[in-house]
Protein backbone atom coordinates (compact mmCIF):
# COMPACT_ATOMS: atom_id res chain seq x y z
CA UNK A 1 0.00 0.00 0.00
CA UNK A 2 1.33 3.50 -0.91
CA UNK A 3 0.56 5.38 2.25
CA UNK A 4 -0.66 9.25 2.39
CA UNK A 5 2.22 10.40 4.07
CA UNK A 6 5.44 9.22 6.13
CA UNK A 7 7.67 11.96 8.09
CA UNK A 8 10.77 12.89 6.73
CA UNK A 9 13.14 11.17 9.48
CA UNK A 10 16.51 9.29 9.56
CA UNK A 11 19.07 8.87 12.52
CA UNK A 12 19.81 12.40 12.59
CA UNK A 13 16.69 13.08 15.17
CA UNK A 14 17.47 9.87 17.27
CA UNK A 15 21.03 11.38 17.73
CA UNK A 16 19.52 14.38 18.85
CA UNK A 17 17.07 13.06 21.19
CA UNK A 18 20.32 11.02 22.89
CA UNK A 19 21.59 14.32 23.72
CA UNK A 20 18.42 15.88 25.27
CA UNK A 21 18.08 12.13 27.48
CA UNK A 22 21.80 12.38 28.64
CA UNK A 23 21.23 15.63 30.10
CA UNK A 24 18.09 14.42 31.86
CA UNK A 25 16.67 18.01 31.63
CA UNK A 26 13.46 16.84 29.80
CA UNK A 27 10.52 19.31 30.14
CA UNK A 28 10.77 22.74 28.04
CA UNK A 29 14.58 24.02 28.43
CA UNK A 30 17.77 24.76 26.34
CA UNK A 31 16.71 22.61 23.35
CA UNK A 32 13.03 23.81 23.14
CA UNK A 33 14.66 27.93 23.31
CA UNK A 34 17.30 26.92 20.42
CA UNK A 35 13.78 25.17 18.59
CA UNK A 36 12.19 28.36 18.84
CA UNK A 37 15.04 30.78 17.81
CA UNK A 38 15.51 28.90 14.63
CA UNK A 39 11.90 29.34 13.58
CA UNK A 40 12.02 32.58 14.45
CA UNK A 41 14.91 33.82 12.42
CA UNK A 42 13.37 31.28 9.74
CA UNK A 43 10.14 33.10 9.59
CA UNK A 44 11.79 36.63 10.46
CA UNK A 45 9.69 37.39 13.21
CA UNK A 46 10.30 39.09 16.46
CA UNK A 47 8.76 35.61 18.58
CA UNK A 48 7.96 31.61 18.33
CA UNK A 49 6.67 29.98 21.64
CA UNK A 50 6.52 26.55 21.03
CA UNK A 51 3.60 25.29 22.03
CA UNK A 52 2.20 21.24 22.84
CA UNK A 53 0.24 21.62 19.72
CA UNK A 54 -1.29 23.83 17.14
CA UNK A 55 -4.81 23.21 19.22
CA UNK A 56 -2.99 24.77 22.45
CA UNK A 57 -1.78 27.16 19.95
CA UNK A 58 -4.65 28.67 18.88
CA UNK A 59 -6.43 28.57 21.88
CA UNK A 60 -3.86 30.55 24.23
CA UNK A 61 -3.60 32.93 20.58
CA UNK A 62 -7.65 33.46 21.57
CA UNK A 63 -7.30 34.00 24.96
CA UNK A 64 -4.40 36.27 24.92
CA UNK A 65 -6.26 38.41 22.75
CA UNK A 66 -9.05 38.37 24.98
CA UNK A 67 -11.60 36.37 23.72
CA UNK A 68 -14.94 35.99 26.12
CA UNK A 69 -18.08 34.50 26.06
CA UNK A 70 -20.56 35.52 23.45
CA UNK A 71 -17.56 37.36 21.38
CA UNK A 72 -17.78 36.19 17.95
CA UNK A 73 -14.99 34.74 15.71
CA UNK A 74 -14.91 34.55 12.30
CA UNK A 75 -13.54 31.09 11.01
CA UNK A 76 -12.83 29.77 7.60
CA UNK A 77 -15.18 27.08 7.40
CA UNK A 78 -13.15 24.24 5.43
CA UNK A 79 -10.77 23.47 8.15
CA UNK A 80 -9.94 20.78 10.51
CA UNK A 81 -12.47 20.84 13.37
CA UNK A 82 -9.84 22.50 15.85
CA UNK A 83 -9.48 25.76 14.45
CA UNK A 84 -13.73 26.58 15.43
CA UNK A 85 -13.03 23.81 18.45
CA UNK A 86 -10.92 26.62 20.72
CA UNK A 87 -13.37 29.34 20.03
CA UNK A 88 -16.06 27.22 21.49
CA UNK A 89 -13.75 26.14 24.36
CA UNK A 90 -13.82 29.95 25.36
CA UNK A 91 -17.62 30.22 25.19
CA UNK A 92 -17.11 32.49 22.58
CA UNK A 93 -19.12 31.82 18.87
CA UNK A 94 -17.72 30.56 16.14
CA UNK A 95 -18.97 32.22 13.08
CA UNK A 96 -18.26 30.21 10.03
CA UNK A 97 -16.90 31.72 6.64
CA UNK A 98 -17.15 30.23 3.08
CA UNK A 99 -13.92 29.91 1.17
CA UNK A 100 -13.37 30.02 -2.57
CA UNK A 101 -12.32 27.08 -4.57
CA UNK A 102 -9.36 27.75 -6.27
CA UNK A 103 -7.09 28.32 -2.87
CA UNK A 104 -9.84 26.26 -0.42
CA UNK A 105 -8.70 29.58 1.80
CA UNK A 106 -11.49 32.48 3.49
CA UNK A 107 -13.48 34.31 0.83
CA UNK A 108 -13.20 37.51 1.73
CA UNK A 109 -16.19 39.13 0.59
CA UNK A 110 -18.33 36.65 2.75
CA UNK A 111 -15.55 37.30 5.53
CA UNK A 112 -16.98 41.22 5.06
CA UNK A 113 -20.32 40.44 5.17
CA UNK A 114 -20.43 38.49 8.47
CA UNK A 115 -18.29 40.99 10.62
CA UNK A 116 -20.90 42.40 13.31
CA UNK A 117 -20.48 44.37 16.53
CA UNK A 118 -19.59 41.32 18.23
CA UNK A 119 -17.04 40.19 16.15
CA UNK A 120 -13.60 40.03 17.95
CA UNK A 121 -11.22 38.18 15.85
CA UNK A 122 -10.10 36.58 12.27
CA UNK A 123 -9.11 33.52 12.08
CA UNK A 124 -8.01 32.43 7.86
CA UNK A 125 -6.63 28.87 7.49
CA UNK A 126 -3.70 28.20 5.41
CA UNK A 127 -5.43 25.40 3.45
CA UNK A 128 -3.37 22.40 2.44
CA UNK A 129 -0.05 24.42 2.59
CA UNK A 130 -1.63 27.43 0.68
CA UNK A 131 -1.47 30.57 1.97
CA UNK A 132 -4.99 32.51 2.32
CA UNK A 133 -5.43 35.91 0.57
CA UNK A 134 -3.40 38.03 3.06
CA UNK A 135 -3.95 41.46 1.55
CA UNK A 136 -7.53 41.69 1.40
CA UNK A 137 -8.01 39.98 4.48
CA UNK A 138 -6.00 42.07 6.59
CA UNK A 139 -7.47 45.13 4.97
CA UNK A 140 -10.71 43.87 5.73
CA UNK A 141 -8.95 43.21 9.56
CA UNK A 142 -7.29 46.57 9.44
CA UNK A 143 -10.52 48.71 7.97
CA UNK A 144 -12.47 47.02 11.71
CA UNK A 145 -9.79 47.01 13.85
CA UNK A 146 -9.68 43.59 14.39
CA UNK A 147 -6.74 41.14 15.05
CA UNK A 148 -5.91 37.74 12.87
CA UNK A 149 -5.04 34.76 13.86
CA UNK A 150 -3.03 32.71 11.07
CA UNK A 151 -3.98 28.91 11.38
CA UNK A 152 -0.84 28.06 9.30
CA UNK A 153 -0.83 24.66 10.80
CA UNK A 154 0.21 23.02 7.31
CA UNK A 155 2.20 26.22 6.49
CA UNK A 156 5.73 26.48 7.71
CA UNK A 157 7.44 27.25 4.96
CA UNK A 158 5.25 28.69 2.92
CA UNK A 159 5.05 32.52 2.15
CA UNK A 160 2.64 34.95 0.45
CA UNK A 161 5.08 36.78 -1.52
CA UNK A 162 8.15 37.50 0.10
CA UNK A 163 7.10 36.82 3.75
CA UNK A 164 6.59 34.16 5.15
CA UNK A 165 3.36 32.44 6.70
CA UNK A 166 3.60 33.05 10.70
CA UNK A 167 4.88 36.54 10.04
CA UNK A 168 1.36 38.04 8.43
CA UNK A 169 -0.91 38.55 10.69
CA UNK A 170 -1.44 39.62 14.83
CA UNK A 171 -0.70 35.74 15.59
CA UNK A 172 0.56 33.03 13.36
CA UNK A 173 -0.18 28.92 15.18
CA UNK A 174 1.59 25.92 13.66
CA UNK A 175 1.41 22.66 13.89
CA UNK A 176 4.31 19.75 14.22
CA UNK A 177 1.81 16.95 13.98
CA UNK A 178 3.09 13.81 11.93
CA UNK A 179 0.71 14.82 8.76
CA UNK A 180 2.35 18.18 8.51
CA UNK A 181 5.02 19.47 6.61
CA UNK A 182 7.40 18.65 10.00
CA UNK A 183 6.97 16.96 13.00
CA UNK A 184 7.99 16.64 16.50
CA UNK A 185 5.17 13.81 16.92
CA UNK A 186 2.88 16.35 18.45
CA UNK A 187 3.80 19.99 19.24
CA UNK A 188 3.07 23.72 17.66
CA UNK A 189 4.00 27.24 17.66
CA UNK A 190 3.17 30.65 18.33
CA UNK A 191 4.67 33.35 16.09
CA UNK A 192 4.44 37.22 16.94
CA UNK A 193 5.78 40.48 16.12
CA UNK A 194 4.06 41.99 19.40
CA UNK A 195 5.59 42.27 22.65
CA UNK A 196 2.69 42.46 24.31
CA UNK A 197 0.73 39.47 22.88
CA UNK A 198 4.38 37.57 23.37
CA UNK A 199 4.42 38.25 27.30
CA UNK A 200 1.32 36.95 27.83
CA UNK A 201 1.78 34.07 25.87
CA UNK A 202 5.44 32.85 27.85
CA UNK A 203 3.00 33.67 31.02
CA UNK A 204 0.63 31.53 30.66
CA UNK A 205 2.25 29.04 28.36
CA UNK A 206 3.76 28.51 31.99
CA UNK A 207 0.95 28.03 34.59
CA UNK A 208 0.84 31.92 34.62
CA UNK A 209 3.88 32.08 36.99
CA UNK A 210 7.16 35.03 37.09
CA UNK A 211 10.19 33.82 39.06
CA UNK A 212 11.22 36.10 42.18
CA UNK A 213 13.79 35.13 43.12
CA UNK A 214 13.96 31.36 44.31
CA UNK A 215 10.62 30.76 43.83
CA UNK A 216 6.98 31.35 41.46
CA UNK A 217 4.54 33.90 41.94
CA UNK A 218 1.44 33.16 39.98
CA UNK A 219 0.10 36.37 38.55
CA UNK A 220 -2.59 34.27 36.16
CA UNK A 221 -4.26 31.11 36.28
CA UNK A 222 -2.50 29.83 33.28
CA UNK A 223 -2.04 26.58 31.42
CA UNK A 224 0.36 23.73 30.81
CA UNK A 225 0.63 24.18 26.76
CA UNK A 226 4.83 23.73 26.59
CA UNK A 227 6.73 21.64 24.74
CA UNK A 228 9.26 19.22 26.15
CA UNK A 229 12.65 19.68 24.80
CA UNK A 230 12.77 15.66 23.86
CA UNK A 231 10.48 16.83 21.37
CA UNK A 232 11.62 20.00 20.13
CA UNK A 233 15.06 17.96 19.38
CA UNK A 234 13.04 16.18 16.47
CA UNK A 235 11.84 20.43 15.70
CA UNK A 236 15.42 21.45 15.35
CA UNK A 237 16.92 18.77 13.13
CA UNK A 238 13.38 18.82 11.14
CA UNK A 239 14.25 22.53 10.35
CA UNK A 240 17.45 21.76 8.91
CA UNK A 241 15.61 19.56 6.19
CA UNK A 242 12.39 21.78 5.88
CA UNK A 243 14.12 23.78 2.74
CA UNK A 244 15.02 20.63 1.18
CA UNK A 245 11.29 19.31 1.66
CA UNK A 246 9.73 22.24 0.79
CA UNK A 247 11.53 22.08 -2.51
CA UNK A 248 10.63 18.84 -3.13
CA UNK A 249 7.01 18.86 -2.38
CA UNK A 250 6.53 21.67 -5.00
CA UNK A 251 8.83 20.16 -7.45
CA UNK A 252 6.76 16.93 -7.00
CA UNK A 253 3.31 18.60 -7.38
CA UNK A 254 4.41 20.26 -10.52
CA UNK A 255 5.23 17.01 -11.91
CA UNK A 256 1.95 15.41 -10.76
CA UNK A 257 -0.22 17.77 -11.73
CA UNK A 258 1.65 17.83 -15.25
CA UNK A 259 0.35 13.97 -15.40
CA UNK A 260 -2.89 14.96 -14.01
CA UNK A 261 -3.63 17.10 -16.70
CA UNK A 262 -5.41 15.62 -19.51
CA UNK A 263 -8.06 13.83 -16.67
CA UNK A 264 -11.94 14.52 -17.34
CA UNK A 265 -13.25 15.92 -14.17
CA UNK A 266 -10.66 16.38 -12.13
CA UNK A 267 -9.05 20.02 -10.99
CA UNK A 268 -5.21 19.88 -9.71
CA UNK A 269 -4.66 22.56 -6.83
CA UNK A 270 -3.86 25.72 -7.78
CA UNK A 271 -0.89 27.59 -6.94
CA UNK A 272 -2.34 31.09 -6.32
CA UNK A 273 -0.82 34.63 -7.69
CA UNK A 274 0.98 34.82 -4.74
CA UNK A 275 3.23 32.02 -4.90
CA UNK A 276 1.95 30.97 -1.81
CA UNK A 277 1.49 27.33 -1.72
CA UNK A 278 4.35 24.16 -0.97
CA UNK A 279 1.69 21.21 -0.89
CA UNK A 280 1.76 20.56 2.76
CA UNK A 281 -1.06 17.90 1.03
CA UNK A 282 -2.19 17.67 -2.30
CA UNK A 283 -5.87 17.70 -2.74
CA UNK A 284 -7.46 17.55 -6.11
CA UNK A 285 -11.33 18.69 -6.79
CA UNK A 286 -13.45 16.27 -7.95
CA UNK A 287 -16.33 17.14 -10.55
CA UNK A 288 -19.45 16.63 -8.76
CA UNK A 289 -20.22 13.66 -11.21
CA UNK A 290 -18.28 11.98 -9.41
CA UNK A 291 -18.64 9.69 -6.53
CA UNK A 292 -15.91 11.34 -4.28
CA UNK A 293 -16.15 8.31 -1.24
CA UNK A 294 -15.81 5.67 -4.18
CA UNK A 295 -13.36 7.08 -6.02
CA UNK A 296 -10.79 6.62 -2.06
CA UNK A 297 -12.02 3.37 -1.35
CA UNK A 298 -11.39 1.66 -5.09
CA UNK A 299 -7.91 3.98 -4.90
CA UNK A 300 -7.27 1.83 -1.53
CA UNK A 301 -8.71 -1.27 -3.52
CA UNK A 302 -5.32 -0.46 -6.07
CA UNK A 303 -2.95 -0.38 -3.45
CA UNK A 304 -3.30 4.12 -3.08
CA UNK A 305 -4.11 5.55 0.53
CA UNK A 306 -6.03 8.32 -0.02
CA UNK A 307 -8.78 10.62 1.96
CA UNK A 308 -10.78 13.56 2.01
CA UNK A 309 -9.42 17.39 1.88
CA UNK A 310 -10.37 18.13 5.17
CA UNK A 311 -13.74 18.77 6.81
CA UNK A 312 -16.93 21.69 6.36
CA UNK A 313 -17.57 22.85 9.90
CA UNK A 314 -21.36 23.32 8.84
CA UNK A 315 -21.68 19.84 8.01
CA UNK A 316 -20.67 18.32 11.04
CA UNK A 317 -22.72 17.18 13.65
CA UNK A 318 -21.71 20.19 16.78
CA UNK A 319 -22.04 22.67 14.75
CA UNK A 320 -25.30 22.00 13.18
CA UNK A 321 -26.78 21.72 17.09
CA UNK A 322 -25.21 24.25 18.49
CA UNK A 323 -25.45 27.20 15.82
CA UNK A 324 -28.52 25.59 13.65
CA UNK A 325 -26.05 25.42 10.37
CA UNK A 326 -27.58 23.28 7.52
CA UNK A 327 -25.97 20.80 5.60
CA UNK A 328 -24.57 22.81 2.24
CA UNK A 329 -25.28 26.48 3.77
CA UNK A 330 -21.75 27.24 3.06
CA UNK A 331 -21.90 26.24 -0.70
CA UNK A 332 -18.24 26.59 -1.73
CA UNK A 333 -16.86 24.68 1.45
CA UNK A 334 -19.32 22.17 1.32
CA UNK A 335 -18.47 21.18 -2.56
CA UNK A 336 -14.84 20.99 -1.31
CA UNK A 337 -15.70 18.86 1.40
CA UNK A 338 -17.27 16.16 -0.56
CA UNK A 339 -15.34 16.38 -3.44
CA UNK A 340 -11.79 16.70 -2.46
CA UNK A 341 -9.28 13.74 -2.68
CA UNK A 342 -5.69 13.99 -1.18
CA UNK A 343 -3.31 12.16 -3.16
CA UNK A 344 -0.23 10.65 -1.36
CA UNK A 345 3.12 13.47 -1.75
CA UNK A 346 6.11 13.64 0.68
CA UNK A 347 10.19 13.59 -0.29
CA UNK A 348 10.50 9.77 -0.41
CA UNK A 349 7.90 8.99 -3.14
CA UNK A 350 9.95 8.50 -6.51
CA UNK A 351 9.11 9.84 -10.12
CA UNK A 352 7.72 6.26 -9.99
CA UNK A 353 5.39 6.68 -7.51
CA UNK A 354 3.84 9.92 -9.10
CA UNK A 355 3.49 8.03 -12.53
CA UNK A 356 1.46 4.97 -10.34
CA UNK A 357 -1.05 7.10 -8.55
CA UNK A 358 -1.93 9.24 -12.18
CA UNK A 359 -2.15 5.96 -13.81
CA UNK A 360 -4.78 4.13 -11.18
CA UNK A 361 -6.73 7.70 -10.28
CA UNK A 362 -7.22 7.20 -14.49
CA UNK A 363 -8.62 3.54 -14.28
CA UNK A 364 -10.65 4.33 -10.85
CA UNK A 365 -12.17 7.30 -12.53
CA UNK A 366 -13.26 5.15 -15.98
CA UNK A 367 -14.95 2.28 -13.70
CA UNK A 368 -18.55 2.28 -14.39
CA UNK A 369 -19.82 2.80 -11.27
CA UNK A 370 -17.61 5.56 -10.22
CA UNK A 371 -20.19 8.24 -11.29
CA UNK A 372 -23.04 9.54 -8.90
CA UNK A 373 -26.51 8.51 -9.25
C1 LIG B 1 -5.85 23.53 9.72
C2 LIG B 1 -5.54 22.85 11.03
N1 LIG B 1 -5.65 23.53 12.18
C3 LIG B 1 -5.36 22.96 13.36
C4 LIG B 1 -4.94 21.65 13.45
C5 LIG B 1 -4.64 21.06 14.80
O1 LIG B 1 -3.28 20.77 14.91
P1 LIG B 1 -2.71 19.87 16.10
O2 LIG B 1 -2.95 18.44 15.74
O3 LIG B 1 -1.23 20.20 16.14
O4 LIG B 1 -3.39 20.28 17.36
C6 LIG B 1 -4.79 20.91 12.29
C7 LIG B 1 -4.34 19.51 12.37
O5 LIG B 1 -4.79 18.62 11.72
C8 LIG B 1 -5.10 21.52 11.05
O6 LIG B 1 -4.99 20.84 9.88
Amino acid sequence: MMRLNIPYLDDKELTEISKVLETGFLTQGPKTAQFEQIVADYIGCKYAFAMSSCTTALHLALVVLGVQSGDEVLVADFTFPATANVVVQLGAVPVLVDINLKTFTMDPVDLERKITDRTRVIIPVDAFGCAADYDSINKIAAANNLPVVEDAATAIGTKYYDRFCGNLTTLGCFSFHPRKVITTGEGGMITTNDDHLAERVKLLRSHGGVRTGSWYQYEEAGFNYRLSDVLSAIGVVQMGKLPYIVGRKREMARMLSDKLAGLDGVRVPVNPEWDGHIFQSYVILLDQKYNRDMVVAEMRELGIETTLGTYALHDQPFYQRHYEYKSGQLPKSHQAFSQTVTLPMYPQMTDDDLDQIADTLQRVLSLPDILNG
